[in-house]
């Protein structure tokens, strides 16, 4: 029997994913002509690794994608790496004829000649039909230097107030900046980070965009995403990182010391994330997403014919708090385009080895709590089905402390490093959990701390379990909503 397509065991239905082979990081993200573009590392002729081409696909929504035709393939200057794409409004480019269009700037990835030693070079491609088909510039590589091998993932925005593109490149443990009137000439800026933030792993996939401090437009922040490379020293494996600092189009100041360390998210599955370009200011949205695995393991993940999705859009804002000011991730409002039914419950007390609980009826769910009166020591919320196969979500209270625990979340046969227990700090108020065939992610406290993890449960989970171990939980409210695939209707 013919298998259906997005039917597969460990298919995801609602986030992103490829009609098949394999799939790294979301590239070229950029909003033109009423259409999100999501570009993306794609290797179209295995599951694993391997030449790196950029798939696509487009949606109206973010939530719902149409796969188009692959649209950049290797050349001879060598496989496409991650990198981004902006539409030049004003044809600063000199690449258009009518209007404006699009450019990708991304990594050009080849050894030097004769050599086995990498060499990552900086290239475009333009498209006057809305990403549909694209022409490689001829003046091919635009920037490039011999001295620094992991010189990679371009991201580029137009600064305003200084009138020049900025480009923001990984360069070995360090975040290179550029700039350029014309997307072709690139001029060196600055350099940041050697001695700030974590160094457990190569630099890649930069971001860097301005966000309002508590939604105040007069108080301005400039946000740096680095993700990490897997280190083995490391049991996380690759991870994403932020700086919050300012930026005055030439040089990226950090507002913290170079010790301070923020992570982006406390789950082991998302990397290489970046933002969309040119979303209209009527939006003004900054929406972020990210490849929803790890390094340690993404070549080993039990799916046959397609591996990795990207995890659910997120809207980035900054929220201040005693500790500074920190990134809070939502996820987008049009997730609203796929709940169905739902079932509200109010005022629950779960009482200490008592738990509550409720028939999951719908694999794919998102799960809203707000609790009040804590006075347990520990409690939490479990998915399970009926081998006994769980995901847990435990509060321990007196640290302070979420932790998401997919030891026993399904199969973990394929990596050792994958069975883990992931915790944050947290004063826990309210949790929201999305669960689709093969992954659970926890927003605690509208967004503060984020968990996205990768589960594979060999049957959907069936019953969601609320649990007190010591003393009582107040539980103001509980909703459970059934979420729509979005392919194949
Ligand atoms: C990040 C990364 C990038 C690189 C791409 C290659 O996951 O290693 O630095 O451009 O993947 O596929």
């Amino acid at each position: 029997m013919m298998k259906q397509l997005y039917k597969e065991k460990y298919r995801q239905q609602f986030h992103f994913s490829p009609e098949e082979k394999w799939m790294n990081d979301p590239n070229g993200m950029v909003f033109f002509n009423n259409e999100y573009h999501l570009f993306y590392q794609y290797h179209p002729f295995g599951t694993t690794w391997g030449p790196m081409h950029w798939g696509h696909a487009v949606s109206k929504n973010l939530i719902h994608w149409e796969q188009l035709p692959i649209a950049l393939f290797p050349d001879e200057h060598g496989e496409i790496f991650s990198g981004s794409a902006v539409v030049d409004w004003n044809n600063t480019s000199g690449l258009f004829q009518n209007g404006p269009g699009l450019v990708a700037i991304y990594t050009s990835a080849d050894n030097y000649p004769d050599s086995d030693r990498p060499r990552q070079r900086q290239s475009l491609a333009y498209s006057t039909d809305n990403g549909r088909t694209w022409t490689k510039f001829e003046g091919n590589p635009v920037l490039s230097d011999v001295n620094i091998t992991d010189y990679r993932d371009p991201k580029v925005f137009w600064h305003e107030e200084t009138n020049k593109w900025v480009m923001v490149l990984a360069t070995g443990q360090s975040i290179t900046i550029y700039t350029s009137p014309n997307l072709k000439d690139w001029e060196f800026a600055s350099e940041f980070g050697n001695n700030s933030g974590s160094h457990d792993g190569v630099w890649e996939c930069p971001d860097l965009f301005q966000l309002p401090v508590d939604g105040d437009e007069g108080i301005q922040k400039w946000v740096l995403l680095v993700s990490i490379g897997d280190n083995h020293d490391f049991k996380e494996g690759s991870r994403t990182q932020y700086f919050i600092g300012q930026f005055d189009g030439t040089t990226f100041v950090n507002d913290n010391s170079d010790e301070t360390i923020l992570w982006m998210d406390y789950g082991r599955d998302n990397y290489a994330g970046v933002s969309w370009s040119d979303i209209p200011a009527e939006d003004g949205r900054r929406i972020y997403i990210g490849w929803m695995s790890n390094w340690r393991y993404a070549n080993q993940v039990p799916t046959e014919d397609w591996r990795s999705a990207m995890t659910l859009p997120r809207v980035l804002s900054l929220a201040s708090n005693e500790a500074g000011v920190r990134l809070i991730q939502k996820v987008a409002a049009e997730i609203e385009t796929i709940r169905k039914s739902s079932e509200v419950y109010q005022d629950l007390t779960v009482e200490a080895n008592q738990p509550a609980i409720f028939n999951m009826f719908s694999p794919l769910m998102e799960v809203s709590i707000q609790l009040e009166n804590q006075t347990s020591n520990s409690f939490g919320i479990v998915f399970q089905n009926s081998e006994d196969v769980n995901t847990v979500i435990r509060y321990d209270a007196e640290k302070e402390m979420l932790l998401v625990d997919r030891t026993k979340a399904g199969d973990n046969s394929f990596s050792e490093s994958f069975p883990a227990v992931q915790e944050a700090y947290v004063k826990l108020e309210n949790l929201q959990i999305i669960i689709d065939t093969s992954s659970i992610e926890v927003f605690a406290n509208d967004g503060k701390v984020a968990f996205t993890s990768l589960i594979f449960p060999n049957q959907p989970y069936e019953k969601i379990v609320l649990f007190s171990n010591e003393g009582n939980i107040r539980v103001s409210s509980l909703k459970l909503t059934e979420l729509d695939s979005i392919w194949g209707k």
